[in-house]
């Protein structure tokens, strides 16, 4: 008997699959990202993150955009953790070119193709000028980051990498000399 059973199990037709103990754990079932859930409480099949999850590498950002008191805090709290070297400045300058130059112009004087062409119709500030070479970095890194208090440029945030964000300051402060 048990020499029948093991040459049946040998002799196995080939274009049968076999039998499969426990199939819902062979075969998992695949479930649309967003398409309604029977296993979930509130029947979704995408979860939310956790509250509080962030993405690694990200660094929670507490100042509030266009509110000057925030605006203020940020520039008394934010320090710019890199050295002005060649290197940093070098990629500062690379990093303006990239994502400022088109508005503020190559000299930072607001004098950029954008609103020279009137492509863009508010005025972008001259970064060379006192107003704005007076404010402390972390101030300057808030409005990359966060947009004007007008509101009329708009935040870097999410496009300028952090580290990016400090080179091009360090990058304003040499242009300025
Ligand atoms: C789409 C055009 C545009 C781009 C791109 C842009 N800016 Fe601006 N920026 C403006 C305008 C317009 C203002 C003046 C707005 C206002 O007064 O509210 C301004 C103001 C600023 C100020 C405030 C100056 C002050 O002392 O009040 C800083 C600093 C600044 N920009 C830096 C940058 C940097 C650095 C970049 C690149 C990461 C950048 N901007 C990209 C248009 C732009």
């Amino acid at each position: 008997m048990l020499m029948i059973a093991f040459l049946m199990s040998c002799n196995r037709d080939k274009n049968h699959p076999g039998y499969t103990y426990f199939p819902d754990m062979a075969y998992s079932q695949a479930a649309e990202t967003y398409s309604p859930s029977a296993v979930f409480a509130d029947g979704r099949t995408m979860i939310t993150p956790a509250e509080g999850t962030i993405p690694r590498g990200f660094t929670p950002y507490p100042f509030k955009a266009k509110s000057f008191e925030d605006q203020v805090a940020a520039g008394k709290t934010l320090m710019n953790p890199l050295e002005a070297s060649t290197a940093v400045i070098t990629e500062g300058k690379r990093q303006y070119e990239i994502y400022c130059i088109h508005c503020h112009g190559a000299q930072g004087k607001g004098d950029g193709h954008l609103y020279t062409s009137k492509l863009f119709l508010a005025k972008p500030a001259n970064l060379m000028d006192p107003i704005t070479q007076n404010k402390p970095d972390g101030e300057i890194y808030h409005i990359i980051t966060m947009g004007t208090l007008s509101g009329l440029m708009g935040p870097h945030g999410s496009q300028v990498q952090s580290q990016n964000r400090w080179a091009i300051i360090h990058y304003l402060r040499q242009l300025a000399k």
